[in-house]
């Protein structure tokens, strides 16, 4: 069976990228990967941490692209490639704009695909925007819906999905997650060298870890989001080390606004095993990211999360993240009573596992194999 697996961006690529290793490792799949480029830094990055090389690379971005850029780019780019690659079955993962146009470019060849992370949903259209409407366009085009919990299962199966196309498979970023984990505890070296790497964080203070990107949040959210952290930054028993998304949207407004602060430390994009490393030491995050609200209750680490809804429920549900938008009194004070109160951050500091076991890429792997 040829299977192609096409992805663009950093979280496409980490969640992907032990699926990608699982099934190298069988010859009863001949694997071809193929990379948009929509990401191009912070895709590269998880590339070389999980030693991927791409067959096939479109290499689209460009500096401030517009959602109709990435469409286009993605569709046109791919139709030669499916035409000569001629593979059995495409995979594509989440919701972004590169899974989206994947999906439909297969679909035009009337080639099956399968969705890893299927059944995500917030019910708000515009929350995440565009994602929430690339979920449902994808799931709608695939045949095979590989879901990360029981609750995206059944979000398929209340919009009609056909139960023999579900399968519940836990999330692969737990299986990306642990991997990274695992090899940051078993070498010292690498600990020490990444330790190294944030000498400048003091250790004596708590350390807040923050991102942020989502498109609808651009303007005022971010702007409110950077007065939140600078009133938290008054408090002198916290560092703020905040990794910048390379998306200007993102970096204008938090330059402007939050360099030269002493305890803000701006820094670009980390590679995911420093990344994984600082989740590992913060005291909480806080972030609008997906990938980060599944990774974090596997260690044990409060999010606050800035936005309205969530399509990841679990993590609420589990005590471990709590919705806070992007009100500047609400993120003050949910991170304050957290930094204040032991008992309300025990609470949310439970380790769960809501997102999987590290099993998911094998379980799809078990899968397609079935199929044959
Ligand atoms: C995209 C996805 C979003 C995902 C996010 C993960 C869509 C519509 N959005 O949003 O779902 O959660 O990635 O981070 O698919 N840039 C660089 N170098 C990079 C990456 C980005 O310079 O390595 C800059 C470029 O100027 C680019 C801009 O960021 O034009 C925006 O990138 P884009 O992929 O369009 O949007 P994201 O906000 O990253
Ligand atoms: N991440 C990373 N470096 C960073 C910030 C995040 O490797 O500087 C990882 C993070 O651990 C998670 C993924 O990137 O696995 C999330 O990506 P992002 O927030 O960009 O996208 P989303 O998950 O919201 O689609």
């Amino acid at each position: 069976m040829r299977i192609l697996v096409i992805f663009g961006t950093r979280p496409e690529a980490i969640k992907m990228a032990p699926l990608v290793k699982t099934l190298s490792q069988t010859d009863d799949i001949d694997l071809r990967v193929c990379v948009t480029g929509q990401h191009r830094d912070m895709l590269d990055q998880v590339l070389e941490v999980f030693d991927i090389k791409p067959d096939i690379d479109l290499d689209i971005m460009r500096a401030g692209q517009s959602l109709f850029d990435v469409t286009t780019d993605v569709l046109r780019g791919l139709e030669p490639v499916l035409e000569r690659e001629k593979p059995d079955r495409v995979l594509v993962h989440g919701d972004t704009t590169t899974a989206m146009a994947a999906c439909m470019a297969a679909f035009y060849f009337q080639i099956p695909v399968g969705h890893v992370e299927a059944g995500l949903r917030t019910g708000d259209l515009y929350h995440p925007w565009p994602e929430e409407m690339n979920r449902k366009v994808i799931d709608a085009m695939s045949d095979q819906l590989y879901a990360p919990t029981r609750g995206a299962a059944d979000a398929l199966l209340r919009e009609g999905g056909d139960p023999d196309k579900i399968i519940v498979t836990g999330n692969t970023v737990i299986d990306a997650l642990l991997d990274v984990t695992a090899r940051i505890q078993q070498d010292r070296v690498l600990e020490e060298s990444l330790a190294g790497q944030f000498d400048f964080i003091r250790p004596d203070r708590r350390l807040l870890l923050i991102t942020g990107h989502r498109r609808e949040s651009f303007g005022e959210g971010f702007e409110h989001l950077c007065e939140a952290l600078l009133q938290l930054s008054q408090r002198d028993d916290i560092e703020i080390v905040y990794p910048v998304h390379l998306n200007q949207n993102v970096r204008e407004p938090v330059n402007r606004l939050l360099a030269n602060t002493h305890n803000i430390h701006l820094i670009e994009p980390l590679e995911y095993v420093p990344f994984v490393y600082l989740m590992n030491r913060c005291h909480l995050v806080i972030t609008d990211s997906g990938g980060i609200q599944e990774e974090a209750p596997s260690l044990g680490k409060p999010v606050l999360v800035t936005r309205t809804v969530t399509e990841r429920p679990e993590a609420i549900e589990a005590g471990t993240a709590l919705l806070v938008g992007t009100d500047v009194k609400t993120i003050v004070e949910t991170t304050s009573r957290l930094l204040d109160s032991k008992k309300d951050y025990q609470r949310m500091s439970l380790a769960h596992n809501p997102y999987g076991d590290g099993t998911a890429s094998r379980k799809i792997m078990e899968s397609l194999l079935d199929e044959k």
